[in-house]
């Protein structure tokens, strides 16, 4: 590789800018691209614009829907996104899907960094399924617990091992997908200054400094992701193959409307009834969504109890993020599915913007949590 991916791993630290520059961050999803310009001024991250633009009509899609872009195309989707949003820095940082990436917990013996340099992409080998070439390494030492087991899993079934030595978290992104990003950026006319896994952007604004176990749940459209954060560090992650685009076609089946119908009710009314509909159709929007969401959120239990029983502790919090968690209606049916307290998470309270966007911010805010997040860092690093 002709660069690299620097420190792609960042801890949910304290938000201290240092930059007088305006800098992006720019998180390319499944269904859509969201951008956020942020501005560090005497110490604070002012929020300059921000924009989200759907990538379904780019591949004859709806709105909503996944697609698969050439990178030509999706730098086409950013380059409009930027103008329409007024968008006028074109540096900062991009964000990797998590889907994209291979992340492990190397056990290694306790040897000092330099040797771990020499060690980590050898035992890496046995952990990425492809040769270690085609793919782009980089790894931190994960703080020991007194008494701890594993100080990280990913939930599968078979018990954890035990660390003798010292635990190393490593992350793999295949080269192709870096090209990829690369291209786009270049065609887009960006100059990205570091790539990060959407799992640390996204904890980066969603929390605040809590030391206890939280979990964050990103409600994308074509996955669910789930991370176990505790003392600032990632413990657990887990992806599940389903997300709000499921539930659009759930709703346009049932209800036998198309996929652009049903993703505008889903948006616009949610669980919440609606006096546009009768009460059978109401019933009937209603027990369509909740059934992806019911799936989910029995997903999101199974997670929180399988983390506490392996470690007997209790994750008491879960913060919801995505664009998914702007749904009419979810807090409500989300604290009486979960088994803990709830909240949906806040990016923009991490920046500062005029007070008539608040409202606004707030409930579009879950949808940007990773571009916000990847904002924050850019200004710190700078
Ligand atoms: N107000 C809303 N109510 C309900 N769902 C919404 C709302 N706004 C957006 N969504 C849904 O959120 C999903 C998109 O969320 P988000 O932008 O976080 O996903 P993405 O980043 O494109 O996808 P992924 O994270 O899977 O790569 C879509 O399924 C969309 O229908
Ligand atoms: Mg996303």
């Amino acid at each position: 590789m002709s660069f690299s991916l620097g420190n792609i791993f960042k801890q949910v630290q304290s938000l201290a800018p240092k930059s007088e520059t305006s800098l992006l961050g720019i998180d390319i999803g499944a269904s859509s691209v969201k951008i956020v310009q942020l501005r560090a001024s005497r110490g604070i991250a002012v929020l300059e614009t921000y924009g989200e633009i759907s990538l379904g009509p780019y591949g004859n899609q709806p709105i909503g829907k996944s697609v698969k872009l050439t990178p030509e195309k999706t730098a086409e989707a950013i380059t409009d996104l930027m103008k329409e949003a007024n968008i006028t820095s074109r540096t900062g940082g991009l964000s990797i899907p998590f889907s994209g990436s291979l992340v492990s917990v190397l056990d290694l013996p306790n040897v000092d960094e330099e040797q771990l340099k020499r060690i980590v992409p050898i035992e890496a080998r046995k952990y990425i399924p492809v040769p270690v070439s085609e793919v782009s390494l980089d790894w931190f030492i994960i703080p020991k617990e007194e008494g701890e087991q594993s100080a990280f899993d990913q939930l599968q079934d078979k018990a954890p091992v035990r660390a003798k030595g010292q635990e190393v978290f490593l992350v793999a992104i295949h080269n192709d997908l870096l090209h990829q990003y690369q291209t786009m950026a270049a065609t887009a006319g960006l100059t990205v200054n570091f790539f990060e896994i959407e799992i640390f952007s996204a904890l980066r604004s969603a929390l605040g400094h809590g030391i206890a176990p939280i979990l964050v749940v990103d409600l994308g459209a074509s996955t669910t992701k789930m991370y176990i954060v505790e003392r600032g560090i990632v413990r657990l992650t887990h992806l599940l193959t389903q997300g709000g685009q499921h539930m659009t076609e759930t709703l346009a089946r049932t209800l036998e409307w198309d996929f652009d119908k049903a993703e505008r009710v889903k948006r616009e009314r949610g669980l919440i009834d609606s006096t546009a509909y009768s009460v059978d159709e109401n019933d009937r929007i209603k027990t369509a969504l909740l059934s992806t969401l019911t799936r989910v959120f029995s997903e999101v239990n199974r997670v929180l109890l399988s983390y506490g029983q392996r470690y007997n502790k209790n994750v008491a919090h879960v913060v919801l993020t995505g664009g998914g968690a702007s749904l009419p209606g979810l807090a409500a049916f989300a604290k009486q599915n979960l088994s803990a307290e709830v909240d949906i998470a806040n990016p923009f309270g991490h920046t500062e913007a005029p007070a008539f966007l608040e409202g606004v911010l707030r409930e579009i805010g879950p949808g940007f949590a990773v571009s916000v997040g990847l904002a924050l860092r850019n200004l710190r690093h700078s």
